[in-house]
C-alpha cells in the first residue's frame, strides 16, 4: 500500500477506488496501479485513429468494407505508398478533442484508454524525432495528439496506453510488409528498421508521456524472439509498471489478448482481455452503419468479465477527429448502467458456474453472487441451477426477493416487469463459500443453448475455427467435426422437471445430412435436412424427459457427407406440456 502513496499519478486515485471492492485488499495489495486498473477496472476504451481515418474507408470513390485502417494494403485499395503518404499534407483532424474523449470514456464507465500511436501504415500520431511521417511534421494540424490525450487522461484519473505496430510498417524501408529498399535503392533490413524507427519510437512513447498503463503491440508476424524480448525490456526499463500486450509476440507479454471480437464460452484463467468494435472495423468507416447497441455493450462487457477477462471497446474518430454520436450515444447509455451497477463490473470475479446461464450471466463480489439478468423471465420466476451453498438473502435494488428451492434449483420470485431494459442485477448473499455444480442445465421456461465445447467426444473432434465476414471482421467459433462411422458427441444436461423439450441443432454441411440422437443411450430422434454452407438452426424434434436430474444427448451422423458436417450447438426449449 505504501508504494501506491508515492505514485503521483492519476492511477493512485483509480487504484484506491477499485481497492475498496477487491476482496484481496483486506490484506496488503501488492499489485501495481497498472495491474489494478487492468484487473479491477475491467473496461477500457480502444481508439484507432491515424492517417487512414482521413479516408474513412473510401478511396477514389470506391467503398472498402471492414478494417478501414488497412485501406492502403493490397488486400483493400492497394494505394501506392507515395500517394498514401501524400494524404498527410491535407489531414487536418482539428475536431480531435482529448477532453471530450476522456469525458466520453468516463461516462461510459471505462478506466483507461489505449490509442494507436502508430499503426501498420507507419504514420505516427505523435511528435517523433526519428521520422517526418507524423502528425506534427507532415500535417497542417501540427499537434501531438498522443500528448494531448495522455495529459487529459492523467488530469482526469484515467490510464493511458499506446498501441504500437512494432513489426508491420508499410511505408518505412525494412519494416514488416514494407518497402525493401530506401529512396536510393539500397536494401534495408528489418534490423535497421527496428533500430532506426521502432526502438526509438517506443523509447519516445515510454518516456515523453508520463506514466502509461501499457504498450499494446500488435501483429508480430515472423519477428524473431530477440526483438520481442528487447521491446519488453525497453518498456520495463522506462516504465517498470506498464503492461505489455501478448501481441508483442513470441509468447511474451503480461496478459493475453484474445482474437478480435472473441468472448470465450468457458471461464478462462490468467490475465486476459477481450476486444471489440463499435463499428465493423477499427478505423472509422463512412459507410459502416452497423453500430453496436447499448444492449450489446452491456452484455458483452458482463459476459467477458464473467469469463474472467477485461474488455476493451474501440471507437474510431472520423477524418475531422470527431467520434460519431452513433458510437458515443450507446457508450453513454451503457455507461449509465455501469455507473448504476459498479458491483457487476469493477473488481468483479468470474462466474462460479464457469459459463453463461440461459437468462444471463453471473459475477462475484466477496461473499456475494451478482446475477445479471439479460432476458427477464416472463412468468415472474428466475430459476438458478446448481447452487449448493445456502443463501442468506436475495435482493433486487436493495429489496429482498422471495426465494425457495425446488429439486435443487433456486426459485427466485421476481416483479413481473423487468426493472431495467438493459440488464437487471440480483444480488445473492451466501452463507458459506460458494459451491456450484456447473453442469449445463436446461432452463425450465426459457430456451437453453449448449455449445459443443460442453460435449464429450467419441471419435469427433471439437476445434476452434475462425473466419472473416467483412475484411478483418473475425468470427471465432468452436465446432465439432470428424463425424463418421461410430463417432459421436454427448452432451450431459441437468433438468429440473420431467417434460417435453424441443431439440434444435446448429450446424452446417453439404446436401442432406441425417442425424441420429440418443437420449440416455436410447433411440430418440432421427431427422434429415437439406443444409447450407453457413451455420443455421435446424429442428430435430421433441424428446420426453422422464425424470429430474442429468440426462445425456448423444449425436451421431447416420447418413450424408460426413466430412462436410460441422456442429456448433444444441438448443433445448421446453414445450410446456
Ligand atoms: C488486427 C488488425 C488491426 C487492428 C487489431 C486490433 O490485428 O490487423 O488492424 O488494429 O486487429 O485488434
Amino acid at each position: 500500500m505504501r508504494r501506491l502513496l508515492f505514485i503521483l499519478s492519476a492511477f493512485a486515485v483509480m487504484a484506491t477506488a477499485c481497492q475498496t471492492k477487491a476482496p484481496s485488499v483486506k490484506e496488503a495489495d501488492t499489485r501495481s496501479p497498472q495491474e489494478i486498473l487492468f484487473e479491477d477496472g475491467n473496461y477500457a476504451m480502444f481508439i484507432h485513429f491515424g492517417l487512414y481515418s482521413k479516408l474513412e474507408g473510401v478511396w477514389k470513390g470506391k467503398i472498402y468494407y471492414g478494417n478501414a485502417e488497412w485501406i492502403m494494403n493490397h488486400g483493400q485499395a492497394g494505394i501506392p505508398m507515395e500517394e498514401y503518404m501524400a494524404e498527410a499534407a491535407t489531414f487536418n483532424p482539428s475536431g480531435f478533442d482529448a477532453d471530450k474523449i476522456v469525458k466520453l470514456a468516463k461516462d461510459a464507465g471505462m478506466r483507461y484508454i489505449v490509442i494507436t500511436a502508430k499503426h501498420h501504415e507507419g504514420f505516427a500520431m505523435f511528435d517523433t524525432a526519428v521520422s517526418d511521417f507524423d502528425i506534427v511534421d507532415a500535417t497542417p494540424l501540427k499537434r501531438d495528439l498522443m500528448a494531448e490525450l495522455a495529459d487529459a487522461c492523467h488530469r482526469e484519473g484515467l490510464g493511458i496506453g499506446f498501441y504500437y505496430s512494432q513489426f508491420q510498417d508499410w511505408t518505412e524501408p525494412g519494416g514488416g510488409r514494407g518497402p525493401q529498399n530506401d529512396a536510393s535503392g539500397r536494401e534495408v533490413s528489418f534490423e535497421e528498421y527496428f533500430r532506426k524507427k521502432c526502438v526509438p519510437q517506443v523509447e519516445e512513447l515510454t518516456t515523453k508521456y508520463g506514466d502509461i498503463q501499457l504498450i499494446w503491440f500488435d501483429t508480430p508476424g515472423e519477428m524473431p524472439a530477440k526483438y520481442s524480448e528487447e521491446l519488453v525490456a525497453l518498456v520495463r526499463k522506462n516504465q517498470p509498471n506498464a503492461l505489455v500486450s501478448s501481441r508483442v509476440g513470441n509468447g511474451l507479454g503480461d496478459y493475453a489478448t484474445l482474437n478480435d471480437m472473441e468472448v470465450p464460452v468457458r471461464n478462462r484463467d490468467g490475465r486476459w482481455e477481450g476486444i471489440d468494435v463499435t463499428q465493423v472495423g477499427w478505423g472509422f468507416s463512412k459507410y459502416d452503419n452497423e453500430w453496436k447497441s447499448p444492449e450489446f455493450i452491456v452484455r458483452t462487457l458482463v459476459s467477458t468479465i464473467a469469463r474472467g477477462g477485461t474488455w476493451m471497446l474501440n471507437v474510431g474518430p472520423d477524418s475531422k477527429g470527431n467520434v460519431s454520436e452513433m458510437a458515443a450515444a450507446p457508450l453513454r447509455k451503457a455507461g449509465e448502467w455501469v455507473h448504476r451497477h459498479p458491483e457487476a463490473v469493477y473488481a468483479a470475479g468470474p462466474s462460479p458456474w464457469g459459463h453463461a446461464l440461459p437468462w444471463g450471466d453471473a459475477v462475484t463480489q466477496d461473499d456475494k453472487i451478482e446475477l445479471v439478468v439479460f432476458d427477464w423471465p416472463s412468468d415472474g420466476v428466475l430459476w438458478v441451477p446448481g447452487l449448493k451453498t445456502g443463501v442468506k438473502s436475495v435482493r433486487l435494488d436493495g429489496k429482498r426477493l422471495k426465494v425457495s428451492s425446488e429439486n435443487g434449483w433456486l426459485k427466485i420470485g421476481l416483479p413481473a416487469a423487468r426493472p431495467e431494459p438493459l440488464a437487471s442485477v440480483i444480488e445473492l448473499t451466501l452463507d458459506g463459500p460458494v459451491e456450484i455444480d456447473g453442469t449445463m442445465a436446461a432452463d425450465p421456461v426459457m430456451e437453453t443453448v449448449v455449445p459443443v465445447e460442453f460435449a464429450s467426444t467419441d471419435g469427433c473432434v471439437v476445434e476452434r475455427t475462425g473466419w472473416t465476414e467483412k475484411f478483418g471482421e473475425w468470427i471465432t467459433r468452436w465446432v465439432a467435426g470428424g463425424f463418421g462411422e461410430g463417432s459421436s458427441l454427448t452432451w450431459s444436461v441437468a433438468f429440473k422437471d420431467p417434460g417435453v423439450y424441443n431439440v434444435d441443432l446448429e450446424y452446417l454441411g453439404a446436401e442432406r445430412l441425417e442425424w441420429n440422437m440418443l437420449l440416455d443411450g436410447e433411440e430418440a430422434l432421427i431427422d434429415m435436412h437439406k443444409n447450407t454452407s453457413a451455420f443455421a438452426w435446424y429442428r430435430l424434434g421433441w424428446v420426453t424427459i422422464d425424470s429430474p436430474g442429468v440426462h445425456t444427448f448423444t449425436l451421431s451422423l447416420s447418413d450424408g457427407d460426413a466430412s462436410s458436417a460441422k456442429v456448433a450447438s444444441m438448443r433445448l426449449t421446453p414445450v410446456g406440456l
